[in-house]
Protein backbone atom coordinates (compact mmCIF):
# COMPACT_ATOMS: atom_id res chain seq x y z
CA UNK A 1 0.00 0.00 0.00
CA UNK A 2 1.10 3.69 -0.90
CA UNK A 3 -0.04 6.79 0.82
CA UNK A 4 0.90 9.45 -1.47
CA UNK A 5 -0.31 13.32 -2.60
CA UNK A 6 -2.58 13.21 -5.29
CA UNK A 7 -1.48 14.10 -8.47
CA UNK A 8 -3.45 15.36 -11.80
CA UNK A 9 -2.23 11.46 -13.19
CA UNK A 10 -5.00 9.81 -10.36
CA UNK A 11 -7.70 12.30 -11.78
CA UNK A 12 -9.64 10.20 -14.22
CA UNK A 13 -9.99 7.05 -11.14
CA UNK A 14 -10.57 9.50 -8.67
CA UNK A 15 -13.60 10.43 -10.48
CA UNK A 16 -14.62 7.28 -10.94
CA UNK A 17 -14.40 6.47 -8.10
CA UNK A 18 -16.40 10.18 -6.67
CA UNK A 19 -18.96 8.84 -9.20
CA UNK A 20 -20.09 6.04 -7.64
CA UNK A 21 -19.78 6.57 -3.75
CA UNK A 22 -20.19 11.03 -3.59
CA UNK A 23 -22.89 10.85 -7.08
CA UNK A 24 -22.45 11.86 -10.23
CA UNK A 25 -20.86 15.60 -10.95
CA UNK A 26 -20.25 16.25 -7.01
CA UNK A 27 -16.27 16.36 -7.90
CA UNK A 28 -14.98 18.02 -10.60
CA UNK A 29 -11.80 18.67 -12.32
CA UNK A 30 -11.69 22.39 -11.71
CA UNK A 31 -12.76 21.43 -8.35
CA UNK A 32 -9.74 18.65 -8.09
CA UNK A 33 -6.97 21.03 -9.55
CA UNK A 34 -7.16 23.26 -6.57
CA UNK A 35 -5.31 20.53 -4.79
CA UNK A 36 -2.24 20.53 -6.90
CA UNK A 37 0.75 22.19 -5.84
CA UNK A 38 -1.47 24.42 -3.12
CA UNK A 39 -0.39 25.74 0.58
CA UNK A 40 -4.20 25.71 1.67
CA UNK A 41 -5.73 22.73 -0.13
CA UNK A 42 -4.34 19.21 0.26
CA UNK A 43 -5.12 16.16 -1.27
CA UNK A 44 -3.59 12.41 -0.56
CA UNK A 45 -4.81 8.98 -2.49
CA UNK A 46 -3.85 5.32 -1.81
CA UNK A 47 -2.61 2.73 -4.29
CA UNK A 48 -2.04 -1.11 -4.50
CA UNK A 49 -1.16 -2.40 -8.07
CA UNK A 50 -1.07 1.06 -9.47
CA UNK A 51 -4.82 1.77 -8.57
CA UNK A 52 -5.68 4.57 -7.23
CA UNK A 53 -8.16 2.72 -3.86
CA UNK A 54 -8.86 6.10 -1.78
CA UNK A 55 -8.74 9.47 -1.68
CA UNK A 56 -9.11 12.15 0.97
CA UNK A 57 -8.72 16.01 0.59
CA UNK A 58 -8.33 18.88 3.43
CA UNK A 59 -8.21 22.32 3.46
CA UNK A 60 -6.50 25.05 5.33
CA UNK A 61 -8.97 27.74 6.28
CA UNK A 62 -8.98 31.28 8.48
CA UNK A 63 -12.52 31.38 10.70
CA UNK A 64 -13.50 33.83 8.27
CA UNK A 65 -12.69 31.39 5.63
CA UNK A 66 -14.55 28.60 7.16
CA UNK A 67 -17.55 30.76 7.53
CA UNK A 68 -18.12 31.29 3.52
CA UNK A 69 -17.17 28.06 2.77
CA UNK A 70 -19.48 25.95 4.85
CA UNK A 71 -23.02 25.22 3.44
CA UNK A 72 -25.22 26.08 6.83
CA UNK A 73 -24.95 27.38 10.35
CA UNK A 74 -22.22 29.99 9.27
CA UNK A 75 -22.43 31.93 12.49
CA UNK A 76 -21.88 28.94 14.60
CA UNK A 77 -18.99 27.43 12.58
CA UNK A 78 -17.48 30.95 12.99
CA UNK A 79 -18.23 30.82 16.94
CA UNK A 80 -16.78 27.20 17.00
CA UNK A 81 -13.36 28.28 15.31
CA UNK A 82 -12.80 31.88 15.86
CA UNK A 83 -9.96 31.18 18.64
CA UNK A 84 -7.86 29.44 15.87
CA UNK A 85 -5.51 30.71 13.16
CA UNK A 86 -5.77 27.69 10.99
CA UNK A 87 -8.64 25.12 10.19
CA UNK A 88 -7.93 21.95 8.53
CA UNK A 89 -11.73 21.17 7.25
CA UNK A 90 -11.73 17.68 6.40
CA UNK A 91 -13.30 17.60 2.59
CA UNK A 92 -13.81 14.17 0.81
CA UNK A 93 -12.95 10.73 1.83
CA UNK A 94 -14.11 8.04 -0.54
CA UNK A 95 -12.91 4.61 -0.87
CA UNK A 96 -13.40 2.60 -4.76
CA UNK A 97 -16.56 -0.05 -3.77
CA UNK A 98 -14.31 -2.46 -4.33
CA UNK A 99 -12.37 -2.32 -1.04
CA UNK A 100 -14.60 -0.91 1.11
CA UNK A 101 -14.38 -2.43 4.44
CA UNK A 102 -10.73 -3.60 4.39
CA UNK A 103 -8.77 0.05 6.53
CA UNK A 104 -8.28 1.62 3.81
CA UNK A 105 -10.38 4.33 4.67
CA UNK A 106 -9.21 4.43 8.33
CA UNK A 107 -5.68 4.59 6.65
CA UNK A 108 -6.82 7.44 4.95
CA UNK A 109 -7.50 9.20 7.79
CA UNK A 110 -5.21 8.07 10.10
CA UNK A 111 -2.27 9.34 8.25
CA UNK A 112 -3.48 12.65 6.36
CA UNK A 113 -4.90 13.75 10.02
CA UNK A 114 -1.11 13.11 11.47
CA UNK A 115 0.16 15.14 8.19
CA UNK A 116 -1.65 18.30 8.55
CA UNK A 117 -1.42 18.57 12.38
CA UNK A 118 1.66 20.53 12.09
CA UNK A 119 -0.11 22.63 9.72
CA UNK A 120 -3.04 23.52 11.39
CA UNK A 121 -4.51 24.28 15.03
CA UNK A 122 -7.97 22.79 14.84
CA UNK A 123 -9.57 19.85 12.69
CA UNK A 124 -12.86 19.90 11.56
CA UNK A 125 -14.72 17.17 9.79
CA UNK A 126 -18.56 17.26 8.18
CA UNK A 127 -19.75 14.15 7.78
CA UNK A 128 -22.28 12.37 5.31
CA UNK A 129 -25.00 10.77 7.30
CA UNK A 130 -26.00 7.93 5.53
CA UNK A 131 -28.97 5.03 5.60
CA UNK A 132 -26.36 2.45 5.00
CA UNK A 133 -22.94 3.43 5.96
CA UNK A 134 -21.63 5.12 8.24
CA UNK A 135 -18.16 4.10 8.55
CA UNK A 136 -16.53 7.79 8.29
CA UNK A 137 -18.03 8.33 12.03
CA UNK A 138 -16.61 5.09 13.47
CA UNK A 139 -13.29 6.67 11.45
CA UNK A 140 -13.40 9.88 13.22
CA UNK A 141 -14.12 8.41 16.21
CA UNK A 142 -11.35 6.24 16.49
CA UNK A 143 -8.78 8.94 15.46
CA UNK A 144 -9.91 11.38 18.28
CA UNK A 145 -12.57 13.38 17.12
CA UNK A 146 -15.88 13.97 18.69
CA UNK A 147 -19.42 14.51 17.65
CA UNK A 148 -20.36 18.51 17.99
CA UNK A 149 -23.82 18.86 15.84
CA UNK A 150 -26.37 17.52 13.43
CA UNK A 151 -27.10 20.02 10.71
CA UNK A 152 -30.20 18.63 8.54
CA UNK A 153 -30.30 19.03 4.72
CA UNK A 154 -27.04 20.53 4.42
CA UNK A 155 -26.46 19.76 0.90
CA UNK A 156 -29.95 20.67 -0.50
CA UNK A 157 -29.24 24.57 -1.47
CA UNK A 158 -26.13 23.28 -2.84
CA UNK A 159 -27.27 20.49 -4.92
CA UNK A 160 -29.91 22.42 -6.74
CA UNK A 161 -27.70 25.24 -7.54
CA UNK A 162 -24.67 22.57 -8.73
CA UNK A 163 -26.93 20.39 -9.89
CA UNK A 164 -25.33 17.10 -8.71
CA UNK A 165 -27.19 14.02 -7.90
CA UNK A 166 -27.02 11.76 -4.13
CA UNK A 167 -26.27 7.97 -3.87
CA UNK A 168 -29.42 8.17 -1.24
CA UNK A 169 -31.57 11.08 -2.77
CA UNK A 170 -31.29 10.53 -6.44
CA UNK A 171 -32.16 13.93 -8.67
CA UNK A 172 -31.49 17.06 -6.58
CA UNK A 173 -32.40 18.22 -4.02
CA UNK A 174 -30.22 16.07 -1.83
CA UNK A 175 -32.11 16.35 1.95
CA UNK A 176 -29.24 14.25 3.66
CA UNK A 177 -27.70 15.14 6.82
CA UNK A 178 -24.53 16.16 8.15
CA UNK A 179 -22.27 15.49 11.56
CA UNK A 180 -19.46 18.11 12.57
CA UNK A 181 -16.89 16.36 14.32
CA UNK A 182 -14.26 18.26 15.85
CA UNK A 183 -10.54 16.92 17.15
CA UNK A 184 -11.23 16.72 20.54
CA UNK A 185 -7.98 18.48 22.88
CA UNK A 186 -7.40 20.94 20.56
CA UNK A 187 -4.88 23.94 21.47
CA UNK A 188 -6.56 27.30 22.15
CA UNK A 189 -4.20 29.55 20.32
CA UNK A 190 -3.39 30.86 24.10
CA UNK A 191 -2.35 27.71 25.11
CA UNK A 192 -0.26 26.94 22.27
CA UNK A 193 2.08 30.42 22.44
C1 LIG B 1 -16.60 6.02 4.41
C2 LIG B 1 -15.53 5.22 3.69
C3 LIG B 1 -14.47 6.14 3.16
C4 LIG B 1 -14.92 4.25 4.70
O1 LIG B 1 -13.86 3.53 4.08
P1 LIG B 1 -13.57 1.99 4.42
O2 LIG B 1 -12.27 1.68 3.80
O3 LIG B 1 -14.72 1.16 4.04
O4 LIG B 1 -13.43 2.07 6.00
P2 LIG B 1 -12.69 1.03 6.97
O5 LIG B 1 -12.58 -0.31 6.30
O6 LIG B 1 -11.42 1.67 7.39
O7 LIG B 1 -13.72 0.87 8.16
C5 LIG B 1 -13.94 1.90 9.05
C6 LIG B 1 -14.70 1.50 10.28
O8 LIG B 1 -16.10 1.66 10.04
C7 LIG B 1 -16.81 0.56 10.58
N1 LIG B 1 -18.08 0.44 9.82
C8 LIG B 1 -18.28 -0.27 8.70
N2 LIG B 1 -19.57 -0.12 8.33
C9 LIG B 1 -20.16 0.69 9.23
C10 LIG B 1 -21.49 1.20 9.39
N3 LIG B 1 -22.44 0.90 8.53
N4 LIG B 1 -21.73 2.05 10.42
C11 LIG B 1 -20.76 2.37 11.31
N5 LIG B 1 -19.48 1.89 11.21
C12 LIG B 1 -19.20 1.06 10.19
C13 LIG B 1 -15.86 -0.59 10.38
O9 LIG B 1 -16.19 -1.66 11.26
C14 LIG B 1 -14.52 0.06 10.71
O10 LIG B 1 -14.34 0.12 12.12
P3 LIG B 1 -13.25 -0.79 12.86
O11 LIG B 1 -11.93 -0.46 12.22
O12 LIG B 1 -13.34 -0.33 14.27
O13 LIG B 1 -13.69 -2.18 12.61
C15 LIG B 1 -16.14 4.36 2.54
O14 LIG B 1 -17.16 3.57 3.07
C16 LIG B 1 -16.71 5.18 1.40
O15 LIG B 1 -16.02 5.53 0.47
N6 LIG B 1 -18.02 5.47 1.48
C17 LIG B 1 -18.67 6.25 0.43
C18 LIG B 1 -18.30 7.71 0.47
C19 LIG B 1 -18.53 8.31 1.86
O16 LIG B 1 -19.57 8.14 2.47
N7 LIG B 1 -17.52 9.05 2.32
C20 LIG B 1 -17.57 9.75 3.58
C21 LIG B 1 -18.29 11.04 3.37
S1 LIG B 1 -18.23 11.99 4.85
Amino acid sequence: MEFITFQSKHFEQVLTIANSTLGANYLTVPYLNKYLNSNTYFAFVIIEDDEVIGFTSLVILTPKELKKTVLKEKDWFYELSKKYARIALRKQTIVHPNFIGKGYGSKLVELSSKLIESLCDFQLSTVWIKRSNNAMSTILLKNGFERTKTLHNYWKADSLENKYSCPECGTPPCMCSTEVYRKKNAPALTDAF
